[in-house]
């Protein structure tokens, strides 16, 4: 089964189910807040439900989410959100964002082919935010155009870390 099957099928429970293991995307970002502080236009990848665009909206003036799986995007767009329907891997087609994010979804996507697409969609001096599991902490490698401005090992529920990462577009 490819991921986005995996998820096509898990997007009725998602968010139930989420928020019984304790999910919080606004607890994995809330070390960087100081550093980020406000941004404009922020984009967040592989939105899901929308509970990672909530986090983002707090800090951002506008928000667009991207996600594939129609379920998913749904349930963003019921809470408000624009989503776009489109993979991670084609985003450097959208406009410029001085903010974009990954919460637990870049696991999922090629890791060379996002970064690139980052390099493209954020503009200079852009802040990127994502969390990767560890055993996919060889995905940060691919990110060669950005400056690390921090990065932390988080538990993001029982059983599980994500390392967060903040990068800044040189
Ligand atoms: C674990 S969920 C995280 C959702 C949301 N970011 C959150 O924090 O609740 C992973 C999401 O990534 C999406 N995804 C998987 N592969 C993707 C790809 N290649 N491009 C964009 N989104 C993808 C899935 O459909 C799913 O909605």
């Amino acid at each position: 089964m490819s991921w986005l099957e995996y998820f096509r099928k898990w997007a009725s429970k998602y968010e139930r189910e989420v928020e019984v293991y304790g999910y919080d995307p606004h607890r994995l970002i809330a070390p960087f807040l100081p550093l980020i502080r406000k941004r404009e236009r922020g984009l967040d990848v592989g939105c899901g439900t929308g509970k990672s665009l909530e986090a983002i909206a707090k800090f951002c003036d506008r928000v667009v989410g991207v996600e594939p799986v129609e379920k998913m995007a749904r349930q963003a767009e019921a809470k408000g959100f624009e989503v776009l329907r489109m993979r991670g891997e084609e985003i450097g087609r959208l406009g410029r964002f001085d903010f974009v994010s990954f919460f637990a979804s870049l696991d999922y996507m090629d890791p060379e082919r996002v970064a690139e697409a980052c390099g493209r969609v954020l503009a200079p001096g852009g802040l990127l935010f994502f969390t990767l599991e560890p055993e996919h902490l060889g995905h940060a490698e691919h990110f060669r155009g950005f400056e690390p401005v921090k990065r932390l090992r988080k538990r993001a529920y029982e059983g599980q870390d994500y390392w967060c990462f903040l990068l800044k577009k040189c």
